[in-house]
């Protein structure tokens, strides 16, 4: 089989690795893909995630078997809508179903209408009123851009004058663009915060491993908010009790209402979910696979990747049994020193002879040069993973693995997995 992944980050390369273990497949070409992505898929640099028109031509001349869309641009483009028509079978939403997570204002109104637990909110596309409001408001308090923003739309600002700020950033300096043409403005919840991947059809759902991500730059949860530092699953906070209270108040309701709205999701629905004192509440939707949650999530999968990803589009993922392993993952980011702001590429970067048998190293951002050296590109260069039988094997495999590789301005977090392993201890 022939397959085709869009996209070309950590997450790709998971999915790429996981894809490939089954032994039906011949040929995975991953656009853009990126340096390190290229030892197990054809990369094609020239073709961008967002350039829907040319990945279609391509999966057409290619005579792709299956096509796997994994991040948000390109599903709220309608890259598998526009597959679809050409008759190519895909993995991930349309473009109707992807706004669960390109509009904030969608997924908080679905939520509302079908009493699924998320924070009270007001929408608002006129900054006057929002002003109006935030001045009677109680801090702290969540703003949100509607749109797509790269994970950095949402402001939680501490009184009037830093919530004026935040509404003048968004709505009228438009920061990130078009997305602030509205905002949602809602309370702010308390509680750990834990992040679920889900297999749907559309009607069944198979949550997978629950996972913890770290989206603050530095250690002790400080400095800005980046994709993801680290991660580790399975997150001890997500007990088998508060899985059963989450698919029967959120799971399952947000499948139902995604269908009673006529667009029925497909694909890997991640629900980003706060544990707080009055139970689980949806944080946020995405219309896809996290990054860096994919990361520890699909080494701990057992059953094959591609089988769910056919049972996902032939809506048969009901008679499908998805194994997981016993164990723990943990995955720490390399990222570029200066990220998120300003940093540098194009960085050699050097890597040990062969990593141990359970390490995996995930690449994000390098390309390689003419002559076939691997450079930093992008801000978060790599994800190095370790499973193990427990959480402190992996987490301390991971970081040891880390500290093999370098490049100049290399930058990790030391704390990856700390919170986690004081919850399990009680
Ligand atoms: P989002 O992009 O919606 O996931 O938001 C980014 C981060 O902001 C989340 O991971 C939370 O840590 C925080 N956040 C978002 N909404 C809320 C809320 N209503 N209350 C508290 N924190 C929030
Ligand atoms: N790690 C958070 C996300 O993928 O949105």
């Amino acid at each position: 089989m022939k397959l085709l992944v869009v996209g070309g980050g950590g997450r790709e390369h998971a999915i790429i690795k996981k894809l490939r273990e089954n032994p039906a497949v011949e040929t995975i070409y991953a656009l853009p893909g990126n340096g390190g992505i290229a030892a197990d898929a054809v990369c094609v640099p020239e073709i961008g995630a967002k350039d829907i028109d040319a990945i279609v031509d391509f999966a057409k001349a290619h005579a792709v078997d299956f096509a796997v869309v994994a991040p948000d641009d390109p599903l709220a483009l309608g890259c598998v809508d526009r597959l679809h028509e050409v008759g190519i079978p895909c993995f991930g939403p349309d473009a109707k179903a992807a706004r669960i997570e390109s509009s904030k204002v969608f997924s908080k109104n679905l939520m509302h209408k079908y009493h699924i637990p998320t924070a009270s909110y007001q929408v608002f596309d006129d900054p006057a009123k929002a002003l109006s409001y935030l001045r009677t408001a109680s801090f702290p308090i969540v703003v949100k851009a509607d749109g797509l923003a790269l994970g950095k739309g949402v402001l939680i600002p501490q009184n009037l004058e830093e919530a004026e700020a935040a509404v003048k950033t968004i709505m009228e300096d438009r920061a990130f663009g078009d997305s602030g043409r509205e905002i949602v403005v809602e309370e702010f919840l308390t509680g750990p915060e834990v992040s679920v991947l889900a297999f749907t059809d559309g009607t069944a759902i198979v949550p997978m491993v629950s996972s913890m991500d770290h989206k603050r730059a530095g250690d002790g949860d400080t400095g800005l908010n980046t994709g993801g530092m680290g991660t580790v699953a399975p997150n001890p906070y997500y007990t088998p009790e508060i899985a059963q209270v989450c698919m029967e108040t959120i799971f399952l309701p947000t499948l139902a209402a995604m269908r009673a709205e006529g667009c029925p999701f497909k694909g890997c629905l991640y629900f980003g979910l706060m544990l707080t004192p009055d139970g689980p509440k949806v944080i946020e939707y995405n219309c896809r696979f996290g990054d860096p949650e994919t990361q520890v999530v699909l080494p701990l999968l057992k059953t094959d990747l591609l089988t769910i990803m056919q049972a996902v589009e032939s809506e048969t993922l009901a008679d499908l049994t998805v194994e997981w392993s016993d164990g723990a993952a943990a995955c720490v980011i390399l990222a570029s020193g200066g990220y998120p702001s300003h940093y540098e590429k194009g960085l050699p970067i050097s890597f040990p002879s062969a990593f141990p048998a359970n390490v995996t190293c995930y690449h994000a951002g390098d390309k390689l040069t003419a002559d076939g050296t691997l450079v930093t590109s992008g801000g978060r260069v790599l994800g190095i993973t370790a499973t193990a039988a427990t959480l402190a094997q992996a987490l301390s495999d991971a970081y040891a693995a880390a500290d093999t590789v370098a490049f100049s301005g290399k930058y990790m977090r030391r704390d990856i997995g700390q919170r986690a392993m004081r919850a399990m201890e009680g």
